[in-house]
């Protein structure tokens, strides 16, 4: 995992109002709950007393309860009563919940993985997806680490194979290029961005990307890291995905089809439920491959030998092991 960066963990709507939910994401059993107010809360799933599961508990007067022996925490994971010490008792500091900072913007959960910061920077989505879309989302699990699954959704080279009979139909088999671009945000988030270009078998080897000008307008792809990536069908469609990392040897897709073509509700609904159904069928299409590779986890030295249609692979590899490096000599503030 990358440290200091911000994850997409889960669905806005799976934190619920008012209801607990525990699950496994980084590699760490964690309990997320909302107030009434719809602040969300992220703390690990231990009751600092005695080891119980905080997700087995329940919420009361906006404070999550241990089944246990009833103690409470606040979101902050801060202990506000110990039933049995009475309630006038200031309750001990150190019974202290660990937690993550956490967000809900553009209909996910995001929590901060890495040094607590006086401020933290701000999370960047793709901008071209605004309130004039809606969307569907499929989840899925995957037996696969978060980085094979991010490169599944950066290769162009395995379409007319994987997908023959939907979006890799026409036997392109030739990647000219990829052709790739980095797009900085003002908080050193990263951005890839690429174009891609199949054709047909002809006699004529790949073309290089250095030998293709970059073209004028958006790119196909874009990946912003860690851990959401958008393809731009058209202005008016998109599908996108977040990779929320459940340990090293698994992850939870969210594949998500925006649209504002159909804007009527039954319309919407219609065109929204044939999204989630197209996504799932292609999603499955990939993920039984993806879940045999070997090593489970990404990396610059694993052994593999890529060639040039790998170019977005290449570059993702490269970024993230900078990141990661970067992120271990970072000092906290
Ligand atoms: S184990 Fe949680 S209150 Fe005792
Ligand atoms: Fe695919």
């Amino acid at each position: 995992m990358i440290r200091n960066q911000w994850y997409a963990v889960l669905e806005s709507n799976e934190v619920k109002p008012r209801r607990v939910i525990g699950t496994t994401r980084m590699g760490e059993k964690l309990v997320f709950w909302r107030d009434a107010s719809g602040q969300v809360a992220c703390m690990r799933d231990l009751c600092p007393h005695r080891g119980v599961a905080l997700s087995t508990g329940k919420l009361i007067h906006d404070h999550i309860q241990c089944p246990f022996h009833g103690f409470e925490f606040d979101t902050s994971g801060a202990c506000v009563l110990v039933p049995a010490n009475g309630a006038a008792a200031v309750p001990p500091k150190a019974l202290q919940v660990d937690g993550y900072p956490v967000r809900d913007v553009h209909g996910y959960i995001w929590i901060w993985w890495g040094e607590p910061r006086s401020e933290y920077p701000s999370i960047r989505y793709f901008e071209s997806i605004d309130a004039s879309f809606s969307y569907a989302t499929v989840h899925d699990h995957w037996a696969a680490h978060y980085s094979r699954a991010i490169e599944n959704q950066l290769d162009a080279v395995h379409l007319p194979f994987i997908h023959a009979n939907t979006i890799g139909r026409g036997q392109r088999t030739i990647v000219d290029g990829p052709i790739t671009a980095w797009e900085h945000g003002t908080d050193e988030s990263y951005r890839l961005e690429f174009w891609v270009s199949n054709r047909e078998e002809d006699g004529i080897p790949a073309r290089s990307s250095r030998d293709l000008p970059k073209p004028a307008g958006r790119p196909q792809i874009q990946f912003q890291f860690p851990n959401v990536w958008h393809n731009w069908i058209s202005d008016d469609v998109r599908v996108a995905a977040a990779f929320a990392p459940i340990d090293d040897e698994n992850t939870m897709m969210y594949f998500r089809m925006y649209q504002r073509v159909a804007l009527l509700p039954v319309l919407r609904q219609v065109f929204n439920l044939i999204g989630r159904w197209s996504n799932f069928y292609i999603e499955r299409q990939d993920k039984r491959v993806v879940e045999t590779q070997q090593p489970k986890r990404s990396g610059l030295k694993i052994g593999e030998h890529l060639i040039p249609g790998d170019r977005p692979i290449i570059e993702y590899r490269r970024r993230r092991e900078a990141l990661i490096q970067k992120s271990l000599e970072q000092p906290p503030d």
